[in-house]
């Protein structure tokens, strides 16, 4: 089965198989087939946070579709929300604030579906999706057992859960390749508060000379900036952020201010600082590079770009070949190593 269409780099590998899944039924049906066994199982939401690194994925692709957008109750301090994890993310968001329901206005226009939030932790303008977080129900795809988590078990952290790790990591909870996520549910504020720390988001209230936004404007500054600084993955193929930003320690900041007194980083609670890996390739030379058809966005040099034709598009190997140069003269540089934010399979 082809796959270009079902990731947002636009990369032509294909699949061993495809299966569209709309309902649990769907899943155990998927789960229980006899042509589909033997064959390990991906799962995809979205396509949007994925690199398919070479051209053969030899796994049957779970691609989630489960429906469903509904609001579940009201606690003393929140609304409570469930989407079906085959939404669009930003399709949820929208329908929330139309419920008069604010809280994910800053995580607007994120790509991909509700599902692949909780998987990576999806953050943007001062807000990730564990914020507002109540818990998912998934199967698991080993036993066919429903299972139910909520936000201590997931063990969010930046661009980062259970389900990024595998099983045989030590502590054995890792769940990578072993879930498949149906129904996120959120909890919403009844005393919503703005969310209006990140640096962009101040520029657009100074420039608009709005003290106090309502979600929907936080919302139109969020899809704003956001159509001006990232690439929109229906013109030119990308996964978002293809890094993720580096923390270090405290004297290694400094070390490096010393050298590079322009380095844009934020200091953590626990004393450690996170530099920005855009600045750290921008500052190598390689915004708006390319290398064979994939290339290096020349707005935002941390987003790597599908620069080849739908007929032509760049490879898997092309877009790794690009990233591990990239790791390299940023390590020889400035002595970091970028991790690659995306899933690559
Ligand atoms: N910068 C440069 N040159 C560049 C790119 C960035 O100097 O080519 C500087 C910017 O000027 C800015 C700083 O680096 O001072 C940070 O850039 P930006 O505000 O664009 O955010 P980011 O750190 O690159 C992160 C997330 C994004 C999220 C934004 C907004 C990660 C890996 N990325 O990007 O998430 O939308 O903050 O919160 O944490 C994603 O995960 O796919 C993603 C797009």
């Amino acid at each position: 089965a082809p796959l270009q269409s079902f990731n947002t780099f636009g990369i032509a590998a294909r699949a061993a198989a495809l299966v569209r899944v709309r309902s649990e039924q769907d899943l155990r049906q998927a789960l229980a087939a006899p042509d589909l066994a033997g064959l390990p199982r991906l799962v995809l939401g979205g396509g949007s946070n994925i690199v398919l690194a070479t051209g053969e994925v030899r796994a049957a692709v779970l691609k989630m579709e489960v429906p469903g957008l509904r609001v579940l109750e009201q606690t003393a301090r929140h609304t409570i929300v469930e989407a079906g994890a085959g939404e669009s993310w930003h399709g949820f968001v929208q329908w929330t604030l139309a419920q008069g329901l604010p809280g994910l206005e800053n995580l607007a226009l994120i790509p991909g579906t509700v599902g692949a939030a909780p998987v990576q932790n999806i953050g943007a303008y001062g807000v990730e999706q564990q914020d507002r977080f109540h818990s998912l129900d998934a199967i698991d795809l080993r036993t066919g057992r429903p299972f139910t988590l909520d936000a201590a078990q997931c063990a969010f952290g930046y661009r980062d859960s259970i389900f990024k790790h595998a099983p045989a990591e030590p502590g054995g909870l890792g769940l990578a390749g072993c879930a498949a996520i149906l129904r996120v549910r959120y909890a919403l504020p009844r005393q919503w508060r703005p969310e209006l720390g990140y640096l962009d988001l101040q520029r657009r209230m100074a420039e608009e000379g709005v003290a106090a936004p309502t979600a929907s404007q936080i919302r139109d500054w969020v899809v704003a900036i956001r159509r001006a600084k990232l690439p929109d993955p229906a013109v030119l193929g990308n996964a978002g952020s293809f890094f993720k930003n580096p923390t270090v320690t405290a004297e290694q900041c400094r070390d490096i201010i010393a050298r590079e007194p322009q380095v844009v980083h934020y200091p953590l609670p626990d004393g450690r600082v996170k530099l920005a890996a855009g600045w750290l390739i921008d500052a190598c030379g390689w915004r708006g590079k390319r290398m064979g058809n994939a290339g290096v966005y020349e707005k935002q040099a941390l987003v790597l770009v599908n620069l080849g034709a739908a007929d032509h598009p760049a490879t898997g190997g092309e877009v790794m070949t690009l990233a591990k140069a990239i790791q390299t003269s940023v390590y020889e540089r400035f002595g970091i190593r970028l991790e690659p934010e995306p899933m690559v399979v």
